[in-house]
């Protein structure tokens, strides 16, 4: 039996390489990440017929490169995965530094799925990695959490469209990962373990959905789902606060 294809960003690491675990069965999977020596470890570690290419997503050279492939070939999964934190304060951060997160975090989402989007076949699927922060913002990752709604919104509308030619695309929103994320990121205190999931967790749940093709939201975890709903009945402001001081 021939496999489906797919293509996955930041899969040298967290959440990625969870997907690439819970996929390589049933996918030809193309890794991509900026760690060339992770990547080649992985997929020489995989069983079946995987491969990776190394790419900069911080770099419009390397996003085209991708879209290329993606034009190029038949994929019929494409998970926007990789992404960057940036916390502290917004006017101290170097702005070539808040450039980087935008483009691989919005411009490369918003290319790689463009690319995807343009020669998707009905049963085909896109997957767009968002952050249950979208629903609690931060006012210590101002540009992270403003990437993330970017995503969010967009996986959203594109949902909407898709839908009605067979092709699925669910937002992914996951809450606190316990990955490498943080410590890449700049903060100085890791969130409480209490409150974190694993990225065992947050793909499994993700996969059990692709598999139904319904959600264009998927919030991971009863308790990023309950925190949710609270924001409902509270004031912007109180959230705004609250997220401050956690
Ligand atoms: N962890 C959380 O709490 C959390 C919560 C909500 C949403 N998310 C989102 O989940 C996604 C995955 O994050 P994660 O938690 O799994 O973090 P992670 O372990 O740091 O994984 C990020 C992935 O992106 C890759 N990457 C980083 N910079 C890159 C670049 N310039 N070019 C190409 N690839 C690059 C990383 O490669 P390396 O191997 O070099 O690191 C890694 O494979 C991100 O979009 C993040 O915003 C994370």
């Amino acid at each position: 039996m021939v496999n489906k294809k797919a293509l996955i960003t930041g899969a040298s690491s967290g959440i990625g390489l969870e997907f690439v675990r819970a996929l390589s069965k049933e996918y030809d999977i193309t890794l991509v990440s900026n760690e060339k020596d992770k990547l080649n470890k992985i997929v020489n570690e995989l069983v079946g017929n995987h491969k990776f290419i190394y790419a900069d997503l911080t770099d419009f050279k390397d996003i085209k490169r991708i879209c290329d492939e993606i034009s190029n070939k038949n994929y019929n999964l494409v998970i926007n995965n990789a992404g960057m934190g940036i916390y502290g304060d917004f006017a101290e951060t170097p702005i070539d530094k808040l450039n980087e997160v935008i483009t691989i975090n919005c411009n490369a989402i918003m290319m790689i799925s463009h690319s995807f989007l343009k020669k998707a076949k009905p049963g085909d699927s896109l997957i767009i990695v968002s952050s249950a922060i979208v629903f609690l913002p931060s006012s210590n990752g101002p540009i992270y959490v403003s990437t993330k709604a970017f995503n969010s919104l967009l996986g959203q509308c594109l949902w909407h469209k898709q839908r009605k030619r067979g092709v699925y695309v669910m937002t992914l929103h996951p809450g606190v990962t316990n990955t490498g994320f943080f410590n890449k990121s700049g903060v100085n205190k890791l969130p409480p373990k209490s409150i974190m999931q694993s990225s065992e967790e947050v793909v499994k749940i993700a996969v059990r959905e692709l598999n139904k093709r319904k959600k264009p939201i998927v919030v991971t975890g009863i308790k990023n789902k309950f925190f949710i709903f609270l924001t409902r009945f509270l004031p912007r402001k109180t959230i705004i606060n609250f997220m401050e001081r956690f």
